[in-house]
């Protein structure tokens, strides 16, 4: 039976940590500031935004939100990404994923000014992270969350290991084999035209589910003793509950692949609450670098 990783626990530690640098940088006369920008009105987006902004709040941050109708130009949009560019008091712009059609994302994320990505999803921290240029990189802040719960299981050092990222999106797949390689383990990227995948996922020691597909991942695809991360976030009915009743399930079996792993984390509680809990931890990171000192290290 595998161990549980708590990401409930570990982002409670990320975030106490955030607040107590927070406080050391008061006495510089800096608070972080993080603006949240959202254009529509997509419910799970809401959701999710206003968490954001409740958790900074409560780490002590200047937190704005920018709430826009589904209407907003791409233009007028690129104007608001400008003027927190330009405004001292903000150290970190979130624009919420996705956005409305009529607006072009990769033109909205690119005129963000890299230092102050608290996602990382602009070209030049993409970049510093493929190139391992990790003191000066915004980690996107899902893998970088995984991390972290992989390290409590691994150390810090996957020398020797193999991890198996399946999934290669921008927000996840792709950094996350970065943030392995440069954690020393051995990498291979899955995805849905792989051959044999479960196969390939029964080589891993590191597994890591990001496809976005409910359970997809079976109990025989997980080595014995792999440590399972599971990134998926998937809302299927749960009839049992009631009718029109719905539960959330990840891209892992959990119930099957927690029998062969040595470690694994749940959904929910695992990895969803770390990925608020590193932008906390990016937007801290940021304002800390703007006052030209040293960032804690999380
Ligand atoms: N939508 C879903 N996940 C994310 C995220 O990590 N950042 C942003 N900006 N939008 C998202």
């Amino acid at each position: 039976m595998a161990d549980i990783i708590d990401g409930k626990a570990l982002a409670e530690d990320v975030v106490a940590k955030v607040k107590v640098e927070t406080a050391t940088l008061a006495k510089s006369d800096v608070t972080p500031g993080l603006a949240v920008v959202i254009v529509g009105e997509d419910p799970a987006s809401q959701v999710y935004v206003a968490s954001k902004s409740r958790r900074a709040k409560e780490c002590g941050f200047h937190s704005v939100q920018h709430s826009l109708p589904v209407e907003t130009s791409e233009h007028a949009l690129v104007s608001l990404v400008e003027d927190l560019n330009a405004d001292p008091a903000i150290h970190g712009i979130l624009v919420q994923l996705p956005l409305p059609e009529h607006i072009d994302e990769t033109r909205i994320i690119q005129a963000i000014d890299p230092e102050k990505d608290v996602d990382g999803f602009h070209f030049i921290n993409v970049g510093r992270l493929g190139t391992g240029a990790l003191d000066s990189a915004f980690v996107p802040c899902t893998p970088a969350g995984a991390m972290l719960m992989l390290e409590r299981v691994r150390g810090k050092d996957l020398s020797g290991l193999s991890a198996v990222v399946i999934g290669r999106s921008n927000i996840v797949g792709k950094p996350m084999a970065n943030l392995l390689l440069a954690a020393n383990a051995t990498v291979t990227i899955a995805h849905s035209r792989t051959k044999d995948l479960p196969a390939l996922a029964r080589t891993a020691d590191i597994l890591v589910a990001a496809v976005g597909r409910p359970e997809m991942i079976r109990g025989d695809w997980v080595k014995l003793g792999a440590t399972v991360i599971d990134v998926g976030i998937n809302r299927i009915p749960a009839p049992e509950k009631g009718e029109g009743k719905t539960r959330l399930v990840g891209d892992v079996a959990f119930a099957e692949a927690k029998e062969s792993a040595g470690a694994i984390t749940p959904v929910p509680g695992g990895v969803g609450p770390m990925t608020i809990a590193m932008l906390m931890a990016n937007t801290l990171t940021s304002a800390f670098r703007t006052a030209g000192l040293e960032p804690p290290a999380f």
